[in-house]
């Protein structure tokens, strides 16, 4: 991906040419090795001792980021994620199922009552942030804060991608009122703990003792970061995927027991994190390529899902494909925590939809705008002309 809206709203192209050509090679747009077959990738991902995650160490960035889950290497990492790792586990996703179909269903109620509607604003934000702000505990009304909050943060790794390690005012403004807000949070639930995750952090121990309220207050922050527009994206790629599918759509609405491969298949076609970065810490090899301590890299999960090697005629979308690994939430330690929850709510999505829509389509006149980010795959709209059953 680079900074230009024709690669960012479609990749696929280049990555097919560099897989072919040039799978691993040094960008100065990126200031990092850039690397796209999915051996490679696995590889870089899961040797966590030369492919560091604390890519912010050393920045002054006026934000604590070195200290988020993603940003640090062992032990420190494996002691913060375990505090949240129950919360997350497919058993205890799947507990969030009925409250989801829920959620699912009002909003579908006012799209269809619309001729037109976007998709990523009726459908695809309020989504996924309701259901992370229902785990953490997050009081109703101040809910609506949470996408500003949510987007200007990740505007500051999309700079720190971009190679840029200073903030700006609004994101510091953002941050910090992001964690404040939690922060008070985290001392009401210290008083009166509830059933929520953010009462399990206002209490966790880690080597003997409670967490500081900052090192909580991160705690969640990353996983509205990390949940919110991942998710977002996903939902989005999947509609647009199946508007430009309608085959696809139909043979779903057909055969509903294809809804977990078709997940994985829109995962894999159009990932919603295209790329992640690590920084060498001791001289290493990647695909025959030397790179040296203090190098970047970028490792193209996008790439590495349509990679020919692992996939048979990778660039056909195809939910009868059997369902297998892809790389869609990375690989590792640092695999996304919240895989079973994103796949609970894409499923959630999809089981509602294929009764209650009959068909769908991005009017001729719309263009599609692609995100301002980088390594993120998503629109800023996707106008829907949408015909319930
Ligand atoms: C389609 C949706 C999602 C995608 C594509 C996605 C993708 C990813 C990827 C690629 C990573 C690995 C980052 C790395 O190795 O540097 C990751 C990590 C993470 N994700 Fe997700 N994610 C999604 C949804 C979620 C949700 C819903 C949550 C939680 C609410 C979540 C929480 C996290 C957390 C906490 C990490 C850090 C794990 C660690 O560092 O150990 N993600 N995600």
């Amino acid at each position: 991906m680079s900074n230009m809206p024709d690669m960012r709203l479609d990749p696929y192209p280049w990555y097919a040419s560099m897989l072919e050509t040039n799978p691993v090679t040094f960008s100065s747009e990126f200031r990092a090795f850039l690397v796209f077959r999915a051996d490679d990738v696995r590889k870089v991902l899961s040797d966590y001792q030369t492919f560091s995650s604390a890519i912010f160490d050393g920045l002054s960035l006026d934000l604590p980021f070195e200290n988020q889950l993603t940003g640090m290497d062992p032990p420190r990492h494996t002691q913060i994620r375990a505090l949240a790792t129950h919360a997350f586990t497919p058993k205890a996703v799947l507990e969030l199922e009925p409250r989801m179909n829920l959620i699912v269903n009002c909003l579908l109620d006012e799209m269809l009552a619309k001729q037109e509607s976007d998709f990523v604003h009726d459908f695809a934000i309020p989504f996924p942030i309701t259901v992370i702000a229902e785990i953490l505990g997050v009081p109703d009304k101040d809910r609506v804060k949470f996408k500003y909050w949510s987007d200007v943060i990740v505007r500051i790794s999309d700079r720190l991608l971009s190679g840029l390690s200073d903030s700006l005012p609004e994101h510091i403004a953002a941050y910090n009122e992001m964690t404040d807000f939690f922060r008070s949070l985290l001392q009401e639930r210290r008083r009166q703990p509830q059933g929520d995750l953010i009462s399990r952090l206002a209490l966790a121990e880690v080597e003997g003792r409670q967490l500081t309220d900052m090192e909580a207050s991160n705690f969640c922050v990353i996983l509205m970061v990390a949940g919110n527009e991942t998710t977002t994206n996903l939902l989005t790629n999947a509609m647009r995927t199946f508007a430009e599918h309608p085959d696809q759509w139909e043979l779903l609405r057909q055969e509903p027991r294809l809804i977990p491969q078709a997940v994985d298949e829109i995962m894999r076609y159009r990932t919603s994190v295209q790329f992640i970065t690590r920084i060498v810490k001791q001289d290493g090899e990647i695909g025959g390529v030397k790179i040296k301590a203090g190098e970047r890299v970028a490792a193209f999960l996008g790439a590495a899902n349509r990679d020919p090697a692992k996939y048979e005629n990778p660039n056909v979308f195809d939910i009868t494909r059997p369902s297998g690994a892809n790389m869609t939430f990375g690989h590792g330690i640092h695999f996304c925590l919240g895989a079973p929850l994103a796949r609970l709510e894409m499923t959630a999505a999809l089981k509602e939809m294929i009764h209650r829509v009959d068909t769908f389509k991005v009017p001729e006149v719309a263009v599609l705008e692609p995100l301002n980010a980088i390594n993120l795959l998503g629109l800023k709209s996707l106008p829907l002309q949408i015909i319930g059953r």
